[in-house]
């Protein structure tokens, strides 16, 4: 098999991976973290959805959530063939056990917290988050709520976490900065 020369000598940097729930920044701080290291950038969701041809919106509509874990463990798989990048999951990419032993394998995990309530409040009327979609923020609370406790045990297997709360974008990107060892 041919060896591609950016593949040599990349497993001395590791991947960078976000996890954690929904509307704590992984997009954005990914995005950042990425620039100011210089590396590649990978958001699962948005690989997810130029594999699909369609939105995450629609893949859970249209297909159901078990499709969209199957499309996102593909996406994951892709993701971490990446030498060096910083990947930025899902909220769920944890929880499904293939996805997650991908995640963990490739490199410093770090997960970004947040309250449930400051969750809702970034995450404005969900309308792109077919999980919280359509709820009230009080419904919405009690989702989130709900959904925390049951991925509790999967989010436990990153356990080097960043509480975002009262945090910008900047604040968390140095805080995971220092995670990893690149501050
Ligand atoms: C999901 C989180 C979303 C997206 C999908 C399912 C989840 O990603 O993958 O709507 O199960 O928590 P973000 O965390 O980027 O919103």
């Amino acid at each position: 098999m041919a060896l591609a020369l950016r593949d040599i000598g990349a497993d001395d940097v590791p991947q960078i991976v976000l996890v954690g729930f929904m509307g704590t920044g992984k997009t954005e701080v990914g995005r950042r973290l990425a620039r100011s290291l210089r590396r590649p950038f990978v958001d699962v969701d948005r690989l997810i959805e130029a594999r699909a041809g369609k939105s995450v919106a629609a893949i859970f509509a249209e297909d159901g959530e078990a499709r969209f874990r199957e499309l996102e463990r593909e996406a994951v798989r892709e993701a971490v063939g990446l030498p060096d990048a910083v990947v930025a999951t899902g909220g769920g990419a944890l929880v499904d056990a293939e996805s997650r032993r991908l995640l963990l394998a490739s490199g410093r995990v770090v997960r970004l917290d947040a309250r449930p309530e400051t969750i809702v409040d970034r995450i404005g009327s969900a309308a792109d988050r077919p999980l919280l979609a359509g709820l009230d923020r009080a419904a919405r609370i009690a989702k989130v709520r709900a959904l925390l406790a049951a991925r509790a045990a999967a989010y436990g297997a990153a356990p080097d976490a960043v509480v975002t709360d009262g945090l910008d974008i900047d604040g968390v990107v140095a805080r995971v900065r220092q995670l990893v060892g690149e501050a």
